[in-house]
């Protein structure tokens, strides 16, 4: 209905197209997402197996429909702006919710089915495999999606809700999450199996500190670890070298550079072989790993199934 001549002015906001009827469509937003999250249009394009000036394209019409501008280029990075931050986060929770109606269809015909985004800490690349192959074995209408950094960067995952599930060693109890431990992770000092120091009990500080001690990037869990095994037992943390990869620590200390400490699940995997573990007093640091969620996420079962699967309940916290 027109506004009769005498009514007060409609404010302005009142002669904009509600979103859900503008020309927007499922896979702008989707496109747009992936630009928000990667903060470059070349590696959306590349996430998406995409053309980069189809992506451009899509993101322009996008803009030109909501009569917004979502991103400002500071620098190399593209930058939300308010409203295109506005529209990440709806668009988080639009997926979310879509991924649920389609993994419940597919479970009114017996099927769990829908994707299952898990990430976890570089560490724990070594240890989830096992648990995946079983849960897709039982479960072939799942797809996963698994994605693997370090800790700080995985907190940062968290925090943008983009995955289901979270495993990590030391869980960001500050934020309000749910943890459930699910296995061990013990931390022990590695050496070249030659070193002098291979096969003697019970070492002390004074016998390990003459030794270039190695150690992973600030951001990394297993350092993280450390730094706090060390300053309880009151001993310098001193690194020689600082390098942000487990495969390139083993390799180093199989070279000979040093000693160091890592995850006892990383031997498993190449090198161990040519490392001893060394017995050290007061070692292994004892870790566990955890699979963590937001404690308010509402879980599609796919994402039940794997919980089910590592053998632990959704609700609240469950210690072993
Ligand atoms: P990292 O994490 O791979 O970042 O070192 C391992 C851990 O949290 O124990």
């Amino acid at each position: 209905m027109k506004p009769s001549s005498d009514a007060s002015p409609e404010p302005a906001t009142a002669s904009r197209l509600r979103f859900h009827t503008r020309q927007t469509t499922f896979r702008q937003l989707e496109i747009f997402r992936e630009v928000a999250r990667r903060g470059s249009v070349t590696e959306a394009a590349r996430a998406l197996h995409l053309a980069q000036p189809t992506v451009s394209t899509q993101l322009a019409r996008l803009q030109e429909t909501l009569d917004e501008t979502l991103f400002e280029q500071i620098g190399r990075r593209l930058d939300l702006t308010s409203a295109g931050e506005i529209l990440r986060s709806g668009c988080e929770d639009l997926f979310e919710v879509l991924e649920r109606i389609d993994s419940r269809l597919g479970a009114l015909h017996g099927l769990t089915a829908g994707t299952l985004r898990l990430g976890v800490v570089t560490t724990a690349k070594y240890l989830m495999p096992a648990y995946l192959g079983a849960f897709c074995r039982q479960f072939p209408e799942v797809e996963v999606q698994f994605s693997i950094c370090n800790r700080n960067e995985l907190v940062s995952r968290l925090e943008a809700n983009q995955d289901d599930f979270y495993v990590f060693s030391h869980p960001p109890i500050e934020l309000d999450i749910t943890s459930h431990p699910f296995a061990d992770n013990p931390l022990v000092f590695i050496a070249p199996a030659e070193h002098p120091l291979a096969g003697k009990a019970g070492l002390t500080w004074h016998e390990l500190a003459p030794w270039p001690f190695l150690v992973r990037e600030a951001g990394s869990g297993t350092r993280l670890a450390i730094e706090r095994a060390f300053r309880v037992r009151d001993w310098p943390f001193a690194p020689k070298m600082v390098i942000a990869s487990n495969e390139a620590i083993k390799e180093s200390v199989i070279a000979g550079l040093g000693i160091a400490v890592l995850s006892r699940h990383t031997l498993h995997h190449g090198g161990g072989e040519s490392l001893v573990e060394l017995d050290v007093e007061g070692f292994p640091i004892r870790t566990e790993w955890s699979v963590v969620h937001w404690r308010q996420k509402v879980f599609a079962p796919a994402a039940e199934a794997f919980l089910a699967h590592l053998g632990v309940a959704a609700g609240g916290d469950n210690p072993r």
